[in-house]
């Protein structure tokens, strides 16, 4: 495997590196996906929550779609999870993240020039696939399973990020770690696959490449970034003070998530067990606490998500010289 394999990635998204700044809900990603973007990766714009009303989500949507689209030409994805009901229904915040896209797009040509890929998580996207097919974007799915990334190929999603269970935020009900899971689904499927989890340089970059990946993708390393501006900055530095098992699971609105373990997540553990709050008004507390930490700071009771990649991130980076060396390292190492 050589660095050229990240050709058939970048040509699909048209970014000059291999890179994604992966979607960080539930407050707001735009100044750190403007950074990536302008340094030749995809930044995203992430959702500003499951939980807000799906019509105030959509506006709050179309305005950092617009954001972006204004303050820089792209390309830019949006990070749309597909959330489930208890009975297996769609959730509408869904729908309204997936029509604030499509609609932005037809009414900004700003936005339809900039954003130009969608990454959809969490739940199989078949239902939107043919209506995502047909508004022209480029349809990434992440995935944390074999079976998912094989699923996601026959729906005819173009490419697939395969996140190992160590990473940050919504994680897999099974946990499968991105040393098995990567290059399994390199050899299941034909499509690019994007591998996350645990990604913080060109070491880990190039490991991802050797195991057949055409490109990764990061959440954790982008939020201790002089760029993340739009973060409170003591989330970073808990992110450069978390040694390894310092992280823990918790469950979530589709599933586990990982996060610092503080005392957030003791109170929303002993919420769970006591069983002191309907499965909605617990979501809904998750969402205020994840952003109280994001927005305000509050590192101590704000639920804080996070991955194990954490233990290894030392230092607060430039975005821009960050990528540029993040790839030329990845190419030292393959030798291109
Ligand atoms: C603070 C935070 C929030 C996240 N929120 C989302 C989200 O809204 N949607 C999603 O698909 N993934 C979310 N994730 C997961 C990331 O998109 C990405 O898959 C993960 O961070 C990759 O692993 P890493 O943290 O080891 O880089 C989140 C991760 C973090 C750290």
């Amino acid at each position: 495997m050589t660095y050229a394999s990240t050709e058939r990635l970048t040509a699909l998204l048209g970014t000059r590196h291999p890179i994604i700044q992966d979607g960080m809900g539930p407050f707001r990603t735009n100044a750190i996906a403007i950074a990536v973007s302008k340094a030749g990766g995809l930044g995203t714009v992430s959702i500003p929550g499951m939980t807000k009303p799906p019509v105030e989500g959509k506006a709050t949507m179309k305005d950092f779609l617009l954001e972006v689209a204004t303050e820089h030409t792209g390309p830019f994805a949006v990070n749309v999870p597909v959330g489930r009901d208890a009975e297996g229904r769609v959730l509408s915040s869904t729908e309204a993240y997936i029509s604030a896209l499509i609609e932005s797009r037809e009414e900004s040509d700003a936005v339809r020039t900039a954003v130009t890929t969608i990454i959809t998580s969490a739940g199989f996207p078949g239902e939107f696939r043919e209506a995502i097919k047909a508004s022209g974007v480029t349809h990434i799915h992440k995935v944390g399973s074999t079976r998912h990334a094989i699923k996601a190929e026959q729906a005819g999603v173009d490419a697939v990020i395969a996140s190992g269970y160590e990473m940050g935020g919504h994680t897999h009900a099974h946990p499968v770690h991105t040393f098995v899971l990567a290059p399994n689904v390199t050899e299941a499927v034909s499509i690019p696959v994007i591998v996350s989890g645990g990604v913080r340089d060109g070491r880990t970059m190039a490991a991802a490449l050797a195991l057949g990946a055409s490109g990764v993708a990061m959440g954790t390393r982008f939020i201790a970034t002089e760029e993340n501006v739009d973060w409170h900055p003591a989330y970073a530095r808990e992110v450069l003070a978390m040694t390894e098992g310092g992280d823990t699971t918790f469950p979530a609105i589709y599933g586990p998530a990982r996060g610092l373990a503080n005392e957030g997540v003791r109170e929303l553990l002993e919420i769970v067990a006591e069983d002191r709050m309907t499965g909605d008004e617990l979501s809904r507390w998750k969402d205020a606490r994840i952003i109280s930490a994001q927005e305000t700071g509050d590192t101590v009771r704000g639920i804080m998500p996070m991955g194990q990649v954490a233990s290894g991130i030392h230092s607060i980076v430039s975005i821009g010289t960050f990528i540029e060396e993040m790839a030329a390292e990845a190419r030292r190492i393959l030798g291109a």
